[in-house]
């Protein structure tokens, strides 16, 4: 492991400080800094590149070798790094126990966390929980009582019973959702379920064949992990019926697979779709099975031809088919447990907490890792950017195409923003959790009951009012309808962006830019019109406005010439939002820092503070090289189009547009990064 990674996970044996405390470990000064240097220089290209020429490659061509997208066929980048460095802690803090310690969802993380890493790939476990947990009487792959299917066995609530028990949709699709014609309310949705393939035409396309062969294949094969002892034919015959009757299923799918969910969906109560389908799909006994209760309610049925297609296929479908469908559909499902070739179990483990428990494990990291310093040098960070625009728009030299009424609305709104640590109400977490019982031992029983808990609290969001969606962010997100900077704690990591041992130039260059960034967008082409409170209101002048339309027009045509990179088209739909906070957040997160400089002692100890080891740039030179690294990425080949502007783009040509930029690398007039026409907004 590189110096640099061992400390950003706080654990290396290299410095034999086997803490288990992370945040007590007392590295010097100088360590942090030579590694936070050799961070920067991993990345820097190694090719003779000039940095008024291609900024972006000149700081991050060695990126694609240190993180290739190939490996994953998925984009990489430098904030993604701060995801793994969550997991990776979080496998640390899952695999010990702090007797006195731990609270009871603590505890039930680590139980549930330390089951999966010793059992997680125990098939023979999950086939003895699946049989527990279902009603298979018969016997299953060995049929012990055959009459059972012919005279028993009831689908119906052979399928209630798995949904009630493990949430998991075969043959029927049930959920929960938030209403779209009334959004203060929940409302039942109950129709096709999510079929492994998707739309209607991949199931009955001719052109879809091979793919269908395919997936029959991967059926007979994961067939053959559970049951060794079965023969080649019992795997083909079994496989061979999955797909058959999902077709049949998929023939109640609509053929235009891109209608919304308003346009084949009718609403409908359980009697009357009782009248509809009979006793074949008997809608109120399903739900009552579920609910244990009678259903009185509208319900949404979706798509409008599925339930009565699937009349005939049960009419038609012997029931042993029926009964291996529903075998394998829950089998399946708990086979996407199991963790996969080529991925660390640990890492595997936290990601199945992390699915399952997400606020707890949040709560959890945070009160390991919690570090009042970084929330404080966060605050104050954000008050010197918020601080820089708001002199900004006090004076009339910058800003002097808005007017000064808009300008003191602008000021009101932004005064108004304020910082939100996204935590968690620990007793409410703990009461959330209460009654779920886990052992330490005994994975898949473990995740038959974290999936029985999940689909009781998602069924019984139906009688609850509709919550503020709680969407989980990986970096700071500027709320719109509420005027609000929402700071995930995941972003709150130690030594990433930030230290006190580091120049105070890489974090304006980091955090800095990140915060201006969610800041403008308050005051970009759509959130303009959203006034303090966070309602929509436009509260700018028609001077203002014609100003701000000329100022973006001069973006729009310097970004015109990006229609594609490397040959793949750019569709950016946010385009005109993302050059506001690019340039503008460059500008402004620059600025703060050199009001710092300017408030702190000018000593010569100060700008040595301000420089790195390893690394002979200006303290000036360091800030723009930390902004730009944030936007290192990868491409897989397989990318055929960018609905984001590439950042190789958004790096360099917000960096063309900065004079402080150009007189840092002393760029020349005929560079490439000097622009001719500057454009500016904020
Ligand atoms: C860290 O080390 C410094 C210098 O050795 C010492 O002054 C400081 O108290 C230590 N801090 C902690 C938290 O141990
Ligand atoms: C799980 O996988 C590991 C490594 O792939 C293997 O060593 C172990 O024996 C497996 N355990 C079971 C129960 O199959
Ligand atoms: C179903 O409801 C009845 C009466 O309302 C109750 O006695 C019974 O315990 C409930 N069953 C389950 C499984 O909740
Ligand atoms: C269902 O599975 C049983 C037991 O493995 C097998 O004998 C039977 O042929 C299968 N039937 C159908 C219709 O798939």
């Amino acid at each position: 492991m590189e110096l640099w990674m061992c400390l950003l996970l706080a654990g290396c044996a290299l410095l034999s400080l086997g803490a288990t405390q992370p945040l007590a470990i007392n590295y010097t000064t100088d360590i942090l800094r030579l590694a936070k240097a050799a961070h920067i220089k991993a990345y820097l290209s190694e090719d003779e590149q000039k940095p008024c020429d291609n900024f972006y490659n000149y700081v991050c061509g060695n990126w694609p070798r240190l993180h290739p997208a190939r490996i994953k066929n998925k984009k990489t980048n430098y904030l993604e790094e701060l995801q793994e460095l969550f997991v990776r802690k979080s496998a640390d803090m899952l695999k010990t126990a702090r007797p006195g310690g731990d609270s009871s969802a603590d505890r039930l993380l680590k139980s549930f966390f330390t089951s999966c890493y010793n059992q997680a790939n125990d098939t023979q476990s999950a086939l003895r929980t699946l049989l527990q947990v279902t009603d298979f009487r018969g016997g299953w792959p060995e049929i012990r009582v055959p009459s059972w299917y012919y005279y028993e066995y009831d689908w119906l609530q052979v399928i209630a019973t798995i949904k009630r028990r493990l949430g998991i949709d075969i043959i029927i699709g049930l959920d929960v959702i938030l209403d779209y014609k009334e959004e203060h309310m929940h409302r039942l949705k109950i129709g096709a379920p999510q079929l492994p393939l998707g739309h209607r035409r991949q199931y009955l396309d001719a052109s879809y064949h091979l793919t269908r062969l395919r997936y029959q294949r991967s059926i007979a094969e994961k067939l053959q992990r559970y049951f060794p002892e079965q023969s080649q034919r019992w795997y083909e015959e079994v496989s061979d019926q999955v797909v058959d009757l999902e077709q049949q299923l998929a023939k109640g799918l609509p053929h235009n697979a891109a209608l919304t969910l308003e346009q084949t969906t009718r609403q409908r109560t359980a009697a009357e779709m009782k009248a509809a389908y009979g006793s074949y799909v008997d809608v109120s006994r399903y739900l009552q099975m579920i609910f244990n209760d009678t259903m009185y309610v509208d319900l949404y049925e979706t798509p409008e031809d599925y339930l009565s297609n699937l009349v005939d296929v049960i009419r038609l479908t012997p029931k042993m088919q029926l009964a291996n469908y529903t075998i394998w559909r829950t089998l399946d499902t708990l086979d996407q447990a199991r963790v996969p070739q080529n991925v660390q179990p640990g890492i595997w483990c936290v990601q199945m907490v992390r699915d399952h428990f997400p606020q707890q494990l949040e709560s959890l990291f945070h009160r390991n890792y919690n570090n009042m310093q970084m929330i404080n040098d966060l605050q104050s960070t954000w008050s010197d950017i918020k601080r820089v625009f708001r002199e900004q728009l006090q004076a009339s030299t910058d800003l002097h195409w808005m007017t000064l009424e808009t300008r003191q609305r602008a000021i009101a709104k932004l005064d108004a923003i304020e910082l939100q640590f996204r935590n968690h109400d620990e007793t409410q977490l703990i009461r959330q959790t209460h009654g779920l019982r886990l052992h330490p031992d005994q994975f898949y029983p473990n995740l038959a009951n974290v999936l029985q808990w999940r689909t009781q609290r998602q069924l019984a969001k139906l009688v609850e009012e509709p919550q503020l969606m709680d969407q989980v962010y990986k970096v700071p997100h500027y709320e719109l309808t509420n005027n609000k900077m929402q700071i995930p704690i995941t972003f709150l990591q130690a030594r990433f962006f930030w230290d006190p041992a580091y120049p105070n130039a890489i974090k304006y260059g980091t955090l800095g830019v990140l915060l201006a960034r969610q800041m403008l967008h308050g005051f970009d082409d759509v959130g303009r019109h959203y006034d303090r409170h966070g309602y929509r209101n436009n509260w700018w002048d028609p001077i203002s406005e014609g100003s701000y339309s000329r100022r973006s027009q001069c973006f729009q045509e310097q970004y015109a010439i990006f229609e594609d990179f490397h040959g793949k088209p750019v569709h950016d739909k946010g385009l005109i939002s993302r050059i506001v906070a690019d340039n503008g957040a460059l500008d402004i997160a620059y600025r703060a820092y050199v009001e710092w400089l300017k408030n702190t002692d000018e000593t010569s100890t100060l700008y040595q503070r301000e420089q790195l080891p390893l690394l002979d740039n200006t303290h000036n030179q360091l800030f723009y090289m930390a902004y730009a690294q944030l936007y290192c990425s990868d491409y897989p080949e397989s990318v055929e189009m960018f609905d984001e502007l590439p950042e190789q783009i958004r790096v360099n040509t917000a960096l063309s547009n900065s004079e402080h930029f150009v007189n840092a690398f002393s760029c020349s007039r005929s560079d490439k990064l000097n622009a001719r026409f500057k454009c500016a907004l904020y």
